[in-house]
């Protein structure tokens, strides 16, 4: 795979995929520009370097069609207030406007295309266009991490129409770490999973069997284990469909050599509202009118203390409702036991990343993604369709 260094982007035009897709409030004022931050080393380089560039990226699901709310106008303004330079938006991705304003585009000048979900090609990995995409560019540059687990035009398809494609700086770091851990980790190895979806992290549960020495789970996805062992667990969260796959991960697991962890205790209440009332059980049946919103004291307890043990480990979701203070417990000391720990730790998705933020232990973790569902599938399955485009160019 070929870096940012040994491109030579003077006077070239380059296209740069990233991930913009940053969250906005009503007003569509950006809430949290991380992503747009993360990829300024590589746009910097570019223009410091003379190149001609084109930035592409997608913002939300906007279904093929064009959706006021979700064009990267806020994106541009933001871009351009952070890199101090003028940022033209297209009015478009593709078409005869577009391809005029590639072809205006002066050395150190910058482009940035309209949402490439604006045209339903771009999800279909379109060869045509995957080809108008590329009309004018030379080089091109991936640094959309986020997006690498998505096999998208811009992603994957229009490499085969450019002379050269690199991963930008953030790419090349985010995969550094992860292959890292995936194929050599420091032992032991703890992952801990937490989110409401177990089908989301079953195939990484999968990935890791053979990998990870201990695989700690909190959040609601740990009801849908509980129910698959046919345990009441109230009202929590489960995913109804999933409880047979999960009971046949749970024989799978018996097999393995990893040490796999359902909470021991549970936070209970009847609903999220700030005022409900929350009481603390570790036993089984749960009540019928209560659901569990975060782990317990005593898984808290357990959890940290292999956590303490680690020489890498990986997280991934929230132990549970930490939004709402009374539920935050779990994640915000899941989060302080590994911002203590000396492991290197790898943080991915958006809530897990959050509540490292919320209890202001951050910059203590090694390695914070970018992205959460790419970084889950390059455990789960070792490679990227964004990778991999650009390993076999
Ligand atoms: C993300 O936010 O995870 C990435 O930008 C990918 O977005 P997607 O899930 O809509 O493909």
């Amino acid at each position: 795979m070929l870096s940012l260094e040994d491109l030579d982007p003077k006077g070239k035009t380059v296209f740069l995929r990233v991930d913009f897709n940053v969250p906005l409030d009503e007003e569509r004022n950006i809430r949290d520009d991380t992503r747009i931050k993360a990829a300024l080393p590589t746009i910097n380089s570019l223009l410091e370097q003379k190149a001609k560039l084109i930035i592409a990226s997608h913002l939300g699901r906007p279904k093929g069609k064009f959706v006021p709310e979700l064009s990267l106008k806020p994106v541009a303004k933001r871009l351009s207030e952070l890199i101090s330079r003028e940022v033209i938006l297209a009015p478009d991705v593709i078409g005869d406007e577009v391809t005029k304003l590639k072809k205006e585009l002066g050395e150190g000048q910058v482009l940035l295309l309209e949402n490439v979900r604006f045209h339903d090609e771009e999800t279909a990995n379109d060869e045509d266009f995957a080809r108008s995409l590329a009309q004018e560019v030379d080089y091109y540059v991936n640094d959309a991490f986020g997006t690498c687990h998505r096999a998208h035009a811009s992603v994957v398809a229009i490499i085969r129409f450019v002379d050269k494609a690199a991963a930008g700086f953030l790419v090349e770091k985010e995969v550094d770490y992860l292959s890292q851990m995936v194929h050599s980790p420091q032992k032991p190895f703890v992952v801990i999973l937490g989110g409401a979806k177990v089908s989301d992290k079953i195939p990484v549960i999968e990935g890791l069997l053979d990998k990870a020495d201990d695989i700690l789970i909190g959040g609601a996805m740990a009801y849908t284990f509980f129910k698959a062992q046919g345990l009441d667990v109230g009202r929590s969260l489960v995913e109804e469909d999933k409880i047979a796959l999960a009971s046949s991960l749970l024989d799978r697991i018996k097999e393995e050599k990893v040490d796999f962890y359902l909470p021991s205790d549970h936070v209970l209440a009847v609903n999220t509202d700030v005022k409900a009332e929350a009481q603390t059980t570790d036993s089984f049946p749960l009540p019928a009118a209560m659901m569990a919103l975060d782990i317990g004291p005593k898984t808290i307890e357990k959890y940290s203390e292999i956590i303490s043990e680690a020489k890498t480990i990986f997280w991934n979701g929230p132990m549970g409702v930490f939004e709402v203070d009374a539920f935050s417990q779990g994640t915000t000391r899941i989060a302080e036991a590994v911002a203590n720990s000396e492991a290197t730790s790898i943080i991915g998705g958006g809530d897990s990343v959050a509540a490292v933020y919320k209890a202001g232990v951050a910059e203590k973790i090694s390695h914070i993604s970018t992205g959460g569902g790419a970084s889950l599938e390059f455990i789960a399955k070792g490679i990227l369709p964004g990778i991999e485009a650009l390993t076999e160019k």
